[in-house]
């Protein structure tokens, strides 16, 4: 790519920066585990949430040990109103591995973070960039949106060949500034609306699907403690998806657990059960 179209691109989007910076709780700090958090949360909640709820989470679980070291139902319990439960769920295991496996140091390695559950391709790369300042491109779907439209490239083009111009246009040693830089840019200067470029990933609807009932489960065992199987399909008898199904799938998830004769479930690893993560 042209020098000076690269200098001119990158000017564009620090000027916007200088002016609209947004200022956000996870943008004060360089830990690589509260990094690792937001970035989980960011995924696929909206920033004004993650704001409220991320210094909460912090405050519960300050470091990886403290998350490691504490039970599923806290967990779950910390996450509710987050969505996704399960993203909860990976982040607790994410961070019994990096006790595990790395003595509690969330590593900086983007092939050792993707290993870890819940961290894909875009999140092992943002964790060092927002953490460390990294000189890699980590390209989310907003990035990648302006990406598209201001370098005029075709929506077709294959998620590695935009890598590789995300790479390309990196502005070395300001790699943290950067990015937040072109996000505040995607967010409020150059929205989907204003260009037409659909999202990558559009959520399906929420209400009434196999998602909301999983949730509402989960809800309702994280209030009551237990219920049998019999209970949840008398509950949830106008449930238009075999219950007994989405009960199956979160206990093969180990995200409640079954136990007795009468068939009773509860958040996988309470007390008194076999559960994953007894000890710590
Ligand atoms: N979405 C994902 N990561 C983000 C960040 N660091 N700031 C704002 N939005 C984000």
């Amino acid at each position: 790519m042209n020098v000076t179209f690269v200098e001119s691109f990158q000017s564009k989007i620090f000027d916007f920066y200088q002016q609209n910076r947004r200022s956000f709780p996870w943008r004060m700090t360089t830990d690589r585990y509260a990094i690792m958090v937001s970035e989980v949360m960011l995924q696929q909640t909206q920033t004004d949430r993650v704001a409220r709820r991320f210094p909460l989470w912090l405050e519960r679980f300050p470091d990886v040990r403290s998350l490691a070291s504490a039970s599923l139902r806290e967990v779950l319990d910390a996450w509710s109103g987050l969505g996704y439960n399960s993203r909860g769920q990976r982040l607790h295991r994410a961070a019994a591995m990096v006790v595990e496996q790395f003595d509690g140091q969330v590593p900086e390695d983007p092939t050792l973070l993707i290993e870890l559950p819940g961290i894909g391709a875009y999140t092992s790369r943002s964790i060092p960039v927002f953490a460390d300042n990294l000189d890699i491109a980590a390209v989310d779907t907003n990035i990648w949106r302006v990406l598209i439209y201001e370098l005029n490239l075709p929506e077709s083009i294959t998620p590695k060949a935009l890598m590789g111009v995300a790479e390309e246009v990196l502005p070395k040693g300001r790699s943290r500034d950067w990015h937040n830089a072109l996000m505040d840019y995607g967010a409020q200067e150059l929205t989907a609306k204003k260009t037409g470029i659909a999202p990558l990933t559009r959520q399906s609807s929420f209400k009434g699907s196999r998602r909301w009932y999983r949730s509402a489960l989960l809800r309702e065992l994280l209030a009551s403690g237990e219920l049998s199987r019999e209970s949840i399909e008398e509950r949830y008898a106008d449930c238009p998806h075999d219950i007994g199904s989405i009960v199956d799938s979160m206990v093969m998830e180990s995200m409640i657990e079954e136990y007795g004769e009468q068939r009773m479930l509860r958040i996988a690893g309470e007390l008194g059960g076999g559960g994953e993560r007894e000890e710590g």
